[in-house]
């Protein structure tokens, strides 16, 4: 293994390093190897022909797991892993040293082009699944890269467009799952986006880059640039960047030696770049040599199955429509049974090993001779006049009718966003018709962004959320439909009743390349209860062919803990799995909180009729808010409380605790307020001196009270150095300003 920190390369070479020898590698120089870089991320996007970040030329054959948007649905840390450890198998046997995600931007608004390559809007969830899938993939040898640090929550105008983000909202919901992963799984890499953080490129942004990042986090591995995303090279490096993406130029490298040699770069950064440099050389070495399983195609395309199962969300089974019975006769309807939609487009696109139609493991599924097919529609509208009623004679004809609906693979993907959430109206035209001859009708859904659900909600008795679910989308939804395998999944995004409803409406996707990200804090699910909004489907929402009930909440807290237990019951007839939510909220604060927020989760299996006591335990740092007086994480004194639920609007037990808090300091001055003084356990000497000195007028001495005035509310708002501006003497101020001095001391 490299532990050269290239010291003492010549500056050329260390210039060199920082750049690519081209589109996917690094260059080899001193003992720092030539290293492949790859997308990501959920398959291995292995080019060995032409070459391109758009998803246009062809790749190796890989296995397409379910992208992030289905795989969150599974909310299982360990599945993820594994996912993760099957992607670094493939990565290696491919020579791929780095493997380009995961994608961990939060999904703002749905209409983002690239949603259905991020996890949720939760950015708790994301955290915890990101890290798993890193630990997973790393523990092959091959290296991770989150990308796209940070705030790119957009496609449109991505190049140019500022994230304009207040400091607290970046922190709590921008940053954090960053943050989170980077703290506890050490990815190799980290990938800067293409957008401003509130004006500054986030390949610039020295604040990003190496104040958050690496001071404060602890970062030790590579920053490498979105493909494309260095304007300047030189400003980069001083910011923090260490490795340019794609390579085969040596302009920029060229850049920084000019720079360096006129003295307006200065060494540190450039020798900090080739140690990370070196550094990641040495990891990629040493995972060269870890020894791993050949990966089993037949195998990695089992467990995409598996997985994808775990993906699909049960959103709605009135009457028991589902599971399918074997014997019954089904009607399946709809393009995508016969071509499923099963990633999205773009840079993550794979070159999948085989996939699976929904419709022939359906069949495989099926007592024989039980299963018709009618098309229905077709993806580019043509011929739907005359698929349409052949397609409502088929379902009508059947016990049950599937019918399969969702965007075709030209409305959604990276490099722009939606316009609308809106199901292709043909296919809703067809739902209806179908529904009015079959009650008995299960709708099937692939999408990469959410859509609006209302129209298909008011129709279908039954619905089935697949969103994006890889090369055995096929086989998962057979196993769910047919009960093989009983839905566990749970939406990791709000299903808005209607676009104009959600939090970034008016927002997105900005102007004059400004992104005014209004809402702050208040994303998702955050937003629909902080205002009351009705939506389709919460945020965790998902059902079961069993029921489970929740019982015994009992929630204690020591110094660095809050530990949850509670005992689950499986109430119905068929083994389940229940993804029980753990949220936590104050609604007494200082600063704004969402209504509630998700904290932990944990996954329980559970026979029919068994119960299981479960512990969930959550560190007491997790209930902290941004404070953006004292720059810190901040866990307020009080009571809070703490829910268990199955989703964000079914929370089934609630218990309070009283955490005691972080001490925070802040130092008085003349512009501290009434209000900020009365809750400073350390004023108390200041108070006794105003309430001696203040000017009559300002004195609770009871007129005010006699006049019907509140006078303490009246002065809580008043900055204490004000007193001058009614009456109080110069002495009386130089003397207020030492105690004032002797309290900060
Ligand atoms: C994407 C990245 C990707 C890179 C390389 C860029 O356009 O934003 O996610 O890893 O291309 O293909």
């Amino acid at each position: 293994m490299s532990t050269s920190s290239n010291a003492g390369l010549p500056i050329r070479q260390k210039a060199a390093l920082g750049s690519g020898a081209d589109f996917w590698t690094t260059k080899a120089i001193g003992d720092v190897p030539s290293m492949v870089l790859t997308d990501g991320p959920h398959g291995v996007r292995r080019q060995t022909g032409a070459t391109d970040h758009l998803g246009l030329a062809g790749s190796e054959p890989a296995t397409c797991f379910p992208p992030a948007v289905g795989l969150g649905q599974s909310w299982d840390r360990e599945l993820v892993r594994k996912v993760g450890e099957a992607l670094g198998l493939e990565a290696r046997n491919l020579g791929v040293d780095v493997l380009l995600g995961p994608g961990i931007n939060i999904k703002r608004d749905p209409r983002c082009g690239r949603n259905f390559e991020y996890y949720s809007e939760d950015p708790v969830l994301t955290g915890v699944l990101g890290s798993a899938w890193v630990e997973g993939l790393q523990s092959t040898g091959t290296g991770a890269s989150l990308k796209h640090f940070a705030a790119n929550n957009a496609e449109h105008d991505r190049m140019r467009a500022s994230s304009d983000v207040d400091e607290r909202t970046l922190r709590e919901i921008y940053l954090r799952a960053f943050e989170h992963i980077v703290r506890t799984s050490d990815p190799w890499t980290v990938m800067c986006s293409y957008n401003r953080i509130n004006g500054v490129y986030a390949a610039e942004n020295h604040w990003l880059l190496t104040t958050v990042l690496r001071d404060e986090w602890g970062f030790d591995g590579v920053v490498v640039s979105d493909w494309g995303a260095v304007r300047d090279r030189v400003a980069a490096v001083a910011a923090g960047l260490d490795l340019q993406m794609p390579g085969g130029t040596d302009v920029p490298d060229m850049a920084v030696v000019a720079a360096a040699e006129a003295g307006t770069l200065d060494s540190a950064p450039v020798d900090r770049a080739a140690a990370a440099m070196a550094r990641l050389g040495g990891r990629a070495l040493q995972g060269r040599n870890v020894t791993v399983a050949d990966p089993d195609r037949t195998a990695h395309h089992a467990l995409a199955r598996e997985v994808a199962g775990r993906c699909i969300v049960l959103l709605k089974n009135d009457a028991a429509v589902l599971p399918l019975s074997r014997g019954h006769h089904i009607a399946v309807i709809g393009d995508f049974a016969a071509t499923p939609r099963y990633q999205g487009g773009g840079s993550s696109h794979v070159n999948p090993t085989e996939v699976d139609s929904p419709l022939e493991e359906i069949r495989a599924l099926a007592s024989p001779d039980t299963v018709s097919f009618a098309r229905g529609f077709t993806t580019d509208g043509s011929d739907d006049d005359f698929l349409r009623p052949a397609a409502v004679e088929t379902a009508a004809a059947a016990d049950v009718a599937v019918v399969f609906l969702g965007l075709a693979a030209t409305q959604e993907s990276e490099g722009f966003d939606r316009e609308n959430i809106e199901l292709p109206t043909e296919q809703l035209a067809l739902l209806a018709e179908v529904v009015a001859r079959q009650p008995n009708t299960v709708a099937v859904l692939a999408h990469g962004g959410v859509v609006r659900l209302e129209p298909v909600a008011r129709l279908a008795p039954a619905i089935l959320d697949g969103a994006l679910l890889g090369q055995a989308a096929g086989g998962a939804l057979a196993d769910v439909l047919y009960g093989r395998v009983n839905p566990s999944g749970r939406l990791t995004e709000t299903v808005p009743a209607r676009l104009q409803d959600t939090p970034a409406y008016l927002n997105f996707p900005g102007e004059n390349s400004h992104i005014l990200y209004g809402e702050g804090q208040f994303v998702g699910y955050r937003w629909y209860e902080a205002r009351g909004i009705d939506v389709t489907y919460p945020f965790g929402h998902g059902l079961s062919y069993t029921s489970f009930d929740y019982s015994d909440l009992i929630v204690d807290v020591d110094a660095s803990q809050v530990r949850v237990r509670l005992t689950i019951t499986n109430t119905g007839d068929r083994t389940g799995r229940e993804v029980v939510q753990i949220y936590t909220s104050k609604s007494e604060s200082t600063v704004a909180r969402p209504v509630r927020e998700l904290t932990e989760f944990a996954i329980v299996d559970l026979q029919p009729g068994s119960s299981e006591r479960i512990t969930v335990s959550i560190e007491r740092d997790a209930m902290a808010y941004w404070d953006v007086r004292t720059h810190q994480w901040l866990v307020e004194n009080g009571e809070y409380d703490v829910s268990a639920g199955a989703s964000s609007r079914d929370i089934r037990a609630t218990a309070r605790v009283t955490i005691a808090g972080d001490p925070v300091e802040i130092p008085l001055t003349m512009d501290t307020t009434f209000a900020e003084l009365m809750a400073d356990p350390n004023a108390a000497s200041l108070l006794e001196y105003l309430a001696a000195h203040a000017p009559g007028g300002m004195k609770a001495d009871g007129n005010g009270e006699a006049a019907g005035i509140d006078m303490a509310q009246m002065m809580a708002s008043i900055p204490i150095g004000r007193m001058a501006a009614f009456g109080m003497s110069a002495d009386e101020l130089e003397r207020m300003q030492r105690v004032i001095d002797e309290i900060n001391e």
